[in-house]
């Protein structure tokens, strides 16, 4: 099992991974076929020649600020943003053939600033990488406790079925990225994005945190059966998931600190943590990997609508989940009301 590593790519924001199609492209062909020869022998020549992607310059990036005081409402947002986008907020950029297709996934209940805020910074990052995006917001219904894990496996599941997607940002909603460098793509390892929060001091807590914001792909999400359906309630959820990928034979990557930053919305802290019971949660988790997971997925789905900005799905747990039973099924249910 190999430990956690860093990631030190250089960036290019799109335009390696988006060949520009358009008109002029066919009067600069031979130009470009020469540039092509060219930089094909530069990187025969480059030891760093495996990074994802070359070149650093003012014009890839670098800083951003997240815009938390004007706070316009859903209406004005559908209204500034709807344009760039098909229904169920998928964004196809226009002269570009992007090399991944990425849905980002939201757990969600009783946060609607934040969405709002979210949906604001979200759109216009996404479309300065000129990725080609869904934006799925899961929304668990009231009445039974939070389970963060549970919506994203729901997501995973619908998005998987329905589209052919390339790689899965499972992204809190509270949770703005404050760089422009960090690419919201899959590489060859599962990624933790959200390395350094402000609210948590800037610092990565411990080597092996999973949580915030991570990247995978649907061979990865596959291969270790999803995150795990159990934990109802705060935290342990994404330790679990940690320990699946590292049990599996994945490590996990990040980008460089310099890059990796991220600003938190705020919002209470959760009181009644019992840390011995998360725990031992945890360690009966480990040996469920097999059993609890995308394999024995099952929820009651209330709503799947396309809207303007952003896909929502809104369902309810299992009853029987609550009791810790594990539902021996082979293959995922959503039983539709
Ligand atoms: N979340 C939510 N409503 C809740 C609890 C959690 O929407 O009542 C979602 C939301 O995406 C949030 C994520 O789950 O960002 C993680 O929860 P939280 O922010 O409370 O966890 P922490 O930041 O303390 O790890
Ligand atoms: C919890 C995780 C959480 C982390 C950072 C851990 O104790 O188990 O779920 O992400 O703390 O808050
Ligand atoms: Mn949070």
């Amino acid at each position: 099992m190999s430990g956690p590593s860093i990631l030190h790519y250089t960036y290019n924001k799109c335009c390696r991974a988006c060949p520009t199609w358009k008109g002029k492209f066919y009067v600069f062909l031979l130009i470009v076929a020469f540039l092509l020869f060219f930089i094909l022998f530069i990187h025969s020549v480059n030891p760093r020649r495996n990074n994802i992607h070359v070149s650093v310059g003012e014009e890839e990036g670098g800083p951003i600020e997240a815009e938390l005081s004007s706070f316009p409402g859903m209406k004005l947002l559908v209204t500034n943003l709807s344009d760039q986008l098909q229904l169920g907020g998928h964004y196809i950029p226009t002269d570009c053939r992007p090399t991944q297709t990425i849905a980002v996934i939201v757990p969600y209940r009783d946060r609607e600033v934040h969405l709002q805020l979210f949906l604001q910074h979200m759109h216009p990052f996404l479309q300065r990488q000129n990725v080609e995006y869904y934006i799925v917001v899961v929304e668990q219904e009231e009445g039974t406790p939070f389970n963060r894990a549970l919506l994203f496996n729901i997501g995973f599941y619908k998005m998987n079925k329905l589209h052919d997607i390339d790689c899965f940002i499972f992204h809190d909603v509270d949770l703005l990225p404050l760089d422009d460098r960090i690419m919201y793509l899959c590489q060859d390892q599962p990624l933790h994005l959200s390395m350094l929060v402000d609210t948590l001091g800037d610092t990565l807590m411990y080597e092996n945190l999973f949580g915030g914001v991570v990247a995978l792909t649907p061979e990865m999400m596959e291969k270790v059966n999803g995150f795990p359906n159990m934990y109802f309630g705060w935290g342990g959820e994404d330790d679990d998931m940690s320990y699946r990928i590292r049990r599996h034979g994945y490590s996990i990557d990040r980008y460089s600190k310099e890059v990796s930053r991220y600003t938190m919305m705020r919002h209470g802290r959760e009181e009644n943590v019992d840390q011995g019971k998360l725990n031992r949660k945890l360690e009966t988790g480990r040996e469920k990997i097999s059993e609890d997971g995308l394999n024995t997925l099952v929820f009651h789905m209330l709503e799947f609508q396309p809207l303007p900005l952003y896909t929502w799905i809104l369902i309810r747990p299992n009853k029987s989940m609550l009791n810790g039973e594990i539902i021996p099924v082979k293959k995922v249910t959503d039983i539709l009301e």
